[in-house]
C-alpha cells in the first residue's frame, strides 16, 4: 500500500472522525485529509501541525464535497445527526456524500451508519438518527464503489461524562443518580470508548479486500445493562443510584430527549445493534488486536468518584 494514498476524513475535527486520523496516523499506511467547515479554526489549525491538510466541505452544500474528496483513495463518512442543520436531512446528506465520493473517484467508502430500528422493530420504532442512518446504506452499496464498508459506533462511553452524566442527588453528600426510562438491569446497551472507532476504520482501510465488500463491522467494548455500569463505579468508590422514570418526565428534561426515550425502547427489544449484533460485534473484535478498552477501564481512567 503506498504511503501517499490519502484517506478524506468527514468529521475529522470531531469525535468518530478525530479517533480515524489518530488511528490512520498512528498506523501510518496512509496520507489523512479532513473535511471541515472551517479551515481555520483551532481544530483544524492543530491538525496541519500534524501534517493532515484541512479542506473545506459542507454537508448543506453539496457541491463542495466532490472537489474536498478529488484524488482520495479512501473516504470515512459521518453525519452529525445533532447538528441542527443536519438533523431532518441526515439521509440526503449522507447519501450526497457518498455520490460526492465516487464521482470524486474514491475507491473505499466506509460509511458510519446505525441500525434501521424502523425495519427491525417492523415499524413500531422509528429512532430518527438510527434509522436515518441506515437509510443511507443502500446508496453506498449501489454507487459503484470498489470497497465500500459499513461501520457502527456503539453508544459513547463520553456521554456517560457528557450529555448522560449521573446528576448530583440534593442531600448534601456525594450521591449521584441516573434517572432513565429503562430497567435497570436490561442488558441491552452496546458501549464503548468513540476514539476507539479509529482503531477499527483504520484496520478496515488496511484491508479491502476482507472488509471491503459491503461487510458490516460493529464497534464495541461489551453488552452492559445500567446497573452494570452503576455497580462497576460503585465499586470504583462511587455512590450511584438508579431512578426509573416514566417515558412522560424523562420526555420533559431536555430538547431532544424524546428521541432518546425512543431509542431506549428500541434497545429494551432488540439491543443497540439490534438482532445480527453478534456477528458484527465479532466481526470487528476479530480485526482489533487486543479488542476494545472494557467500561471498567475506561472508567478507571475517565470517570474518578
Ligand atoms: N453519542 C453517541 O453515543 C453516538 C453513538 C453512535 C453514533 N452517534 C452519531 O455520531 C454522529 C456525530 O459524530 P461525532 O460524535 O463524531 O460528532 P462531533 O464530535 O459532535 O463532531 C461533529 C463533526 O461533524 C462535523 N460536521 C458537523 N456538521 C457538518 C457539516 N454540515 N458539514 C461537514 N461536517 C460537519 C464537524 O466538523 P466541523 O465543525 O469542523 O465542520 C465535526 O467534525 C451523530 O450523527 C450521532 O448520531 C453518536
Amino acid at each position: 500500500m503506498a504511503a501517499d494514498q490519502i484517506i478524506a476524513v468527514m468529521g475529522g475535527t470531531g469525535s468518530q472522525g478525530g479517533g480515524v486520523v489518530d488511528a490512520l496516523l498512528e498506523r501510518g499506511q496512509f496520507g489523512v485529509r479532513v473535511l471541515t467547515r472551517n479551515v481555520q479554526s483551532d481544530k483544524s489549525k492543530a491538525l496541519a501541525e500534524r501534517d493532515v491538510a484541512a479542506v473545506e466541505a459542507d454537508l448543506t452544500r453539496p457541491e463542495t464535497l466532490e472537489p474536498a474528496f478529488a484524488g482520495a483513495y479512501g473516504a470515512f463518512i459521518v453525519t452529525n445527526f445533532w447538528d441542527p442543520d443536519t438533523r431532518s436531512n441526515e439521509t440526503e446528506q449522507g447519501m450526497a456524500a457518498a455520490r460526492a465520493a465516487k464521482a470524486a473517484g474514491v475507491k473505499h467508502c466506509v460509511w458510519s451508519t446505525l441500525p434501521n430500528c424502523r425495519e427491525i422493530s417492523g415499524g413500531k420504532y422509528e429512532v430518527v438518527h438510527f434509522t436515518g442512518k441506515a437509510m443511507v446504506n443502500t446508496a453506498v452499496r449501489d454507487a459503484g464503489f470498489e470497497h465500500y464498508t459499513f461501520v457502527e459506533a456503539p453508544m459513547y462511553l463520553q456521554n456517560l461524562t457528557g450529555m448522560m452524566a449521573p446528576q448530583p442527588v440534593e442531600d448534601g453528600g456525594t450521591k449521584k443518580a441516573w434517572a432513565i426510562p429503562m430497567a435497570a438491569d436490561n442488558r441491552c446497551m452496546h458501549v464503548g470508548d468513540v476514539h476507539e472507532l479509529g482503531k477499527l476504520v483504520a484496520r478496515v482501510f488496511e484491508t479491502p479486500e476482507q472488509n471491503g465488500q459491503g461487510r458490516y463491522l460493529s464497534m464495541a467494548a461489551g453488552l452492559y445493562s445500567w446497573q452494570d455500569l452503576i455497580d462497576e463505579l460503585n465499586r470504583q468508590g462511587h455512590d450511584i443510584v438508579y431512578n426509573r422514570v416514566s417515558a412522560e418526565a424523562f420526555d420533559q428534561f431536555f430538547p431532544g430527549a424524546a428521541e432518546l426515550r425512543e431509542m431506549m425502547e428500541y434497545f429494551e427489544e432488540y439491543t443497540y445493534f439490534g438482532p445480527d449484533r453478534e456477528a458484527k460485534v465479532a466481526a470487528a473484535n476479530e480485526l482489533v488486536p487486543g479488542g476494545f478498552t472494557s467500561f471498567a477501564d475506561w472508567a478507571r481512567a475517565n470517570m474518578a468518584p
